[in-house]
């Protein structure tokens, strides 16, 4: 056997390693359970209670208590009973785990979607990204988990209050001592379309969660470096049809792919091996567009619209190329007067 890199420069415990520790800022915590940290404990009918550890206090649940005195300090994947005979089982919460339990302001971006959005807008180690509205945080955590230490999340929220509940979110997820944030992040409050202009940032990537993502777009093309994506997430047709339309008629942007992620749990024990009865039906539709050089127009797509795509029941912005159907006659044949 011949290790190939295991002692090239940078490595952890070689002299010249950075000096951020690869897990820094991960929110990820090895070792024994510490005083502080937060735990996830898990019932065998697979109700989930999650807590902050303090020495001295105590864990109540219909089967009874549990000292977090027999949690600190021991290496998490362990099983405790409760006074009244409950088992739990022990580990820190995953990012998935975490975000799905937190306090909310806002409602959050799903696990499964925020997945996507790394993957299908390439987050990258030392990005730059802007994201808006933070909501309660949890998007933001999985973007400052993928852009790392040295890279850099912007993160632009109209209400104050959302951000303050962000704040505490994104803190308690990375470990972040009172007062201290991830050092990639920048927080401010403020309205995306005007503060990002006025910021003078220029970006790799942009991430819209709010309900009107359109109302951005000149202040997302003015930030985008050439190349970069934007990736809007809406939870309804409308939204998505609108923010596609816009994207179009802003003209800087490639053509705009839309999708959606479904996930499905399955059901696994003996012979009865089948997809799970439940299932998150709908979160939101996701769709992304890149950013052009400046000057440069996407080409004029080939294919005439689908019948009726543009017709005259349609209101919204139209793509270069699509005139607006001449008006038609009161009594006319094909109308309903
Ligand atoms: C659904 S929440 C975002 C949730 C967040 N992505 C998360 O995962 O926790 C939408 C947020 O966008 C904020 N918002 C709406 N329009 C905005 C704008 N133009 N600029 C900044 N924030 C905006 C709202 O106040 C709200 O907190």
């Amino acid at each position: 056997m011949r290790r190939v890199n295991d002692d090239r420069p940078g490595q952890p415990g070689q002299p010249d390693a950075p000096d951020v520790p690869p897990e820094a800022w991960s929110g990820v915590h090895r070792g024994v359970l510490r005083e502080g940290e937060w735990v996830r404990l898990v019932d065998a009918k697979g109700r989930k209670h999650n807590f902050e550890l303090v020495a001295g206090k105590r864990f109540f649940s219909n089967k009874g208590h549990l000292d977090h005195d027999e949690l600190i300090g021991r290496e998490e994947g362990f099983t405790v009973t409760s006074s009244a005979g409950g088992e739990y089982l022990v580990f820190r919460p995953l990012l998935s785990e975490f975000v799905v339990s937190m306090p909310r302001g806002a409602a959050v971006v799903y696990p499964k979607d925020s997945a996507q959005i790394v993957a299908m807008a390439d987050i990258f180690p030392g990005a730059h990204v802007v994201e808006a509205g933070v909501g309660s945080g949890a998007l933001t955590c999985s973007l400052l988990r993928a852009v790392g230490p040295h890279g850099r999340v912007s993160s632009y929220e109209v209400r104050e209050e959302f951000a303050e509940v962000a704040q505490r979110n994104v803190r308690q997820f990375f470990g972040a001592e009172e007062g201290r944030d991830h050092p990639a992040w920048h927080l401010t409050i403020g309205d995306l379309a005007a503060e990002l202009p006025a910021s003078g940032e220029r970006c790799d990537r942009i991430i819209l969660d709010m309900l009107a993502p359109w109302d951005c777009l000149d202040a997302v093309g003015e930030a985008l470096r050439p190349g970069g994506i934007v990736c809007a997430y809406v939870a309804t047709t409308t939204q998505l049809s609108r923010f596609a339309e816009a994207v179009r008629l802003h003209g800087g942007f490639t053509e705009p792919h839309a999708w959606e992620s479904l996930v499905r749990d399955w059901h696994l024990e003996g012979l009865a091996v089948r997809p799970s009865h439940a299932m998150n039906g709908h979160t939101a539709f996701l769709i992304t567009a890149r950013r052009m050089a400046p000057g440069q127009r996407p080409p004029l797509k080939k294919r005439r619209p689908a019948p009726g795509a543009y017709g005259p029941d349609y209101t919204g912005p139209r793509p270069p190329g699509v005139p607006a159907p001449p008006p038609e006659a009161d009594g006319a044949p094909g109308t309903d007067g």
